[in-house]
């Protein structure tokens, strides 16, 4: 056991977390930052970083035995799986009983394993699931400040109605047209300059040659290229890798304690340290932070947390699908995993849907369009503590998706029904067009304004903040990096000039 003091500790290094570390080092605040994953930054005996979808192994998963892919089969044959060594790989997949929730372990979290969509919600739903913030500055200052810092772009339309690489999302763009729906370029934080000198072969293949849920080893810009690249710049930051945050409680004076558990690549804890901090920053994601804070509650270690810790889960109304295209509508041999293309059905008043053009790059042609439909489902989940296990437990049933089938199915019957087309059965398990067990994009279990102020401090605990995805009250509408980025600026800014203007201690 090992005791040590921080000014601020943040414990994560996603979006959220990123952003408070980046904010307090130029504050002048020493920050270290907790993370559980590792540092993504050393090759392995075939010269590189990360593993490829295609080719999984120990890099892919977190201490798994075989890999748990979302698309787990193909024509109902378990094909894409691949049994794997154990180790403290980039993706996880966590199980609750009627909902798997995917996440990313190391510096960067889920930066290193998403699609990188960076996008803007609504401003009218944006106003509507957080109406106390100002929209305004949002939309003026923390959205555009967000892009930046991340690096977004987007692709160059001429090369995208040219190139062999998104003629996947052209003839899904045809399809939506032909049922009358409207279909936007999807902003995104993979450099798309670079994606075009892979395609001309000047630089190596990473989207290009199926990288992104295991990780990409080039082109796109995750948090430890950019946000935790300029925090580390700064002097002031210091990441400790391997290090899971068990348990927080505050001292006497006010200042918090972090209990956290070092682990070997094994699994194997190695050392346990308590660290010591003035103030606390939780971006260990929705379902991270929600587990901290629900844990901290139930065991009487933080005992005067909001009954609203852990409430107001939801999963961004996730539902995955697929259609099977005529013969002579071939989606490609070769996809870009970026996706660049989304079908913006949202102002529809029945059943608003924002759905992906998703790549399925198999390195051959199989006529599949798919899609990640982000809907709008008023359903929520609770995080409850579970005593014998130590562990906190998402309480969510599957009855609770159907919103979310029903407005995606009405979207691609639409689109079947315009192209005179069928779903396809085969690729998530059971016989199922619709895969509504797992999501990409937990929200809430802290919800801002419930569980926090309306900037993220923890009700009744000065100098404890939440800073990630669990503040956004489970649904935003679109992909969230780029908003929780944006709420984490927001948040940040006040936090420093008023609770921080007179140094690191909780006033
Ligand atoms: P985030 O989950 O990023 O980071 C939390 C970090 O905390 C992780 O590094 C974790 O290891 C660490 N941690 C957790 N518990 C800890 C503990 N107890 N102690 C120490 N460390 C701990 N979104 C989007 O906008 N566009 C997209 O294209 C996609 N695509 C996509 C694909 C896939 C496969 C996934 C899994 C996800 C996406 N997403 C996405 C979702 C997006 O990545 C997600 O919303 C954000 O990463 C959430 O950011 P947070 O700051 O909330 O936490």
């Amino acid at each position: 056991r090992s005791a040590d003091y921080a000014p601020a500790v943040v414990i994560g290094s996603g979006y959220g977390a990123s952003v408070a570390a980046l904010r307090l080092a130029e504050a002048g605040v020493d920050t270290l930052v907790l993370e559980m994953g590792r540092l993504w930054n050393t090759p392995g005996p075939d010269g590189k970083v990360f593993c490829s979808t295609g080719a999984p192994d120990h890099r892919s998963m977190w201490f798994r035995g075989r890999t748990e892919a979302p698309l787990a089969t193909f024509l109902w044959l378990d094909v894409v799986n691949k049994d794997i060594t154990p180790y403290p790989g980039v993706l996880d997949r966590v199980a609750h009983p009627d909902m798997a929730v995917y996440v990313g372990r190391g510096v960067g979290g889920g930066s290193l394993v998403n699609g990188g969509m960076a996008v803007t919600p609504p401003r009218s739903y944006l106003t509507e699931v957080l109406p106390q913030i100002d929209a305004a500055r949002m939309y003026d200052t923390y959205f555009p400040r967000a892009r930046a810092a991340l690096g977004v772009n987007t692709v160059d339309p001429a090369w995208f109605e040219s190139t062999k690489w998104y003629r996947f999302s052209r003839i899904s763009r045809r399809h939506a047209r032909h049922a009358g729906l409207r279909t936007v370029f999807v902003p995104s934080v993979y450099d798309f300059a670079h994606m075009e000198r892979e395609a001309s072969g000047q630089a190596p293949k990473s989207a290009l040659a199926g990288e992104v849920i295991y990780g990409n080893n080039h082109g796109k810009r995750s948090l430890d290229k950019t946000y935790l690249a300029a925090a580390l710049g700064t002097g002031r930051v210091v990441i400790a890798t391997g290090c899971r945050a068990r348990s927080i409680r505050r001292e006497p004076d006010g200042s918090y304690v972090v209990t956290a558990d070092r682990t070997d690549d094994s699994g194997r804890t190695v050392e346990t340290r308590e660290v010591g901090c003035a103030r606390l920053f939780l971006g260990a994601g929705s379902l991270g932070t929600a587990e901290l804070l629900v844990r901290a509650r139930e065991t009487g270690t933080l005992p005067g947390l909001d009954d609203e810790v852990g409430r107001g889960w939801g999963h961004n109304g996730n539902v995955m699908t697929a259609r099977a295209n005529h013969l002579w509508d071939t989606v490609g041999a070769c996809q870009a995993t970026m996706p660049a293309l989304g079908i913006d059905d949202w102002a529809n008043p029945a059943c608003p849907v924002f759905a992906e053009v998703a790549p399925l790059p198999m390195g051959f042609e199989h006529w599949i369009s798919l899609y990640l439909a982000i809907t709008r489902n008023p359903e929520r989940g609770v995080l409850r503590y579970d005593a014998a296990a130590d562990a906190v437990r998402l309480d969510w049933r599957r009855e609770q998706n159907q919103p979310s089938v029903s407005a995606a199915k009405s979207l691609f019957d639409r689109i079947n029904r315009a192209n005179v087309t069928i779903y396809r059965y085969d690729l998530f398990g059971g016989n199922r067009a619709f895969a509504d067990d797992f999501t990409y994009h937990p929200l809430g279990g802290c919800v801002l304004g419930r569980a926090t102020d309306d900037f993220g401090r923890v009700k009744g605990y000065p100098g404890l903040y939440v800073t990630d995805g669990s503040l956004i009250p489970g649904s935003i509408g679109v992909n969230p990096f780029l908003t929780i980025t944006a709420l984490a600026e927001r948040n940040m800014e006040r936090i420093l000039a008023v609770d921080l203007a007179g140094g690191a201690s909780p006033g």
